[in-house]
């Protein structure tokens, strides 16, 4: 049976693309920097569907160790998704470098040290397929996301970097960017309900992007249209905009 690897599987979006894989009769590999909270997550998976479910220490900021965690996995996965983030509040990120840094080297640096070693060997032998979660919040630099923004960002230019890269030796490369997804990463906001997803939806769009050869996947349609239309305003009002 094929593999999925999920990189951050203690997060909502991640255990929801875990179970639509395991329906769909996926073995999985799960990897989270507290293996501990994947253990329920395992038990639940392996009752309802039955599939070999491995769990794994990963760290994303624990660069060193990246090679060996790869390495170290039982079954090397056909489809790696990649969905580790972390976003703290900006005016802390503003004033306190460490925690500016932390969300730079979970959203940007972790996942380029990781994946890099992943499409190596997905070129190497010639298949495989990368599924990045990125955001909407990349597409323009904003004041109310300045360094969450721009480090997702620099991940979505990677992401389309390596599809460049690696469409030759027949890797796929999919960018999702979810807009507001109902998670506990915005547990503390007041999303407007229409325009949030929940994450069995993020799932779904995974799985059926991956299998459609999908390049970049827009959660809720709509995103991709409100995101053109901030794009399109000029810098010279934007800049004094409160977005
Ligand atoms: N929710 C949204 O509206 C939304 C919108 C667009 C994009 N996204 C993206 O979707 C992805 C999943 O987020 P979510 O909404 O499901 O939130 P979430 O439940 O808070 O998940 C974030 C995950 O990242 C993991 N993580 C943080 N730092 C890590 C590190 N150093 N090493 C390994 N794992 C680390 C967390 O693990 P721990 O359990 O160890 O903390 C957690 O599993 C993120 O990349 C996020 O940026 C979310």
């Amino acid at each position: 049976m094929p593999n999925v690897l999920i990189l951050g599987a203690t997060s909502d979006i991640a255990v929801a693309i875990a179970a639509k894989y395991a329906n769909e009769k996926y073995n999985l590999s799960l990897a989270a920097r507290n293996v501990k909270l994947l253990e329920p997550i395992k038990q639940d998976l392996e009752i309802r569907y039955q599939h070999q479910v491995d769990l794994y220490t990963f760290d994303a900021t624990d660069f060193e160790t990246h090679n060996s965690f790869f390495q170290s996995l039982k079954e090397k996965p056909e489809i790696t998704v990649c969905v580790f983030g972390l976003m703290e509040a900006e005016d802390r990120a503003l004033e306190d470098w460490e925690i500016c840094k932390k969300m730079i080297d979970t959203n940007y640096t972790g996942a380029v040290s990781i994946l890099n070693i992943i499409a190596k060997h997905y070129i190497r032998q010639r298949s495989g397929t990368i599924v990045g979660i990125s955001s909407v919040a990349g597409e323009r630099g904003r004041k109310s996301k300045l360094i969450y923004g721009s480090s997702k960002a620099a991940f979505s230019a990677y992401l389309a970097g390596l599809r460049n890269l690696t469409h030759d030796s027949n890797v796929q490369v999919v960018s999702v960017k979810p807009g507001f997804v109902d998670t506990k990463m915005t547990e503390d906001l007041d999303l407007p309900p229409l325009l949030t997803a929940k994450p069995e939806l993020v799932a779904n769009k995974v799985y059926s992007g991956v299998r459609k050869g999908k390049n970049v996947i827009y959660v809720k349609w709509f995103w991709r249209y409100i995101m053109l239309i901030i794009k399109l305003i000029p810098e010279r009002i934007f800049k004094k905009m409160n977005l």
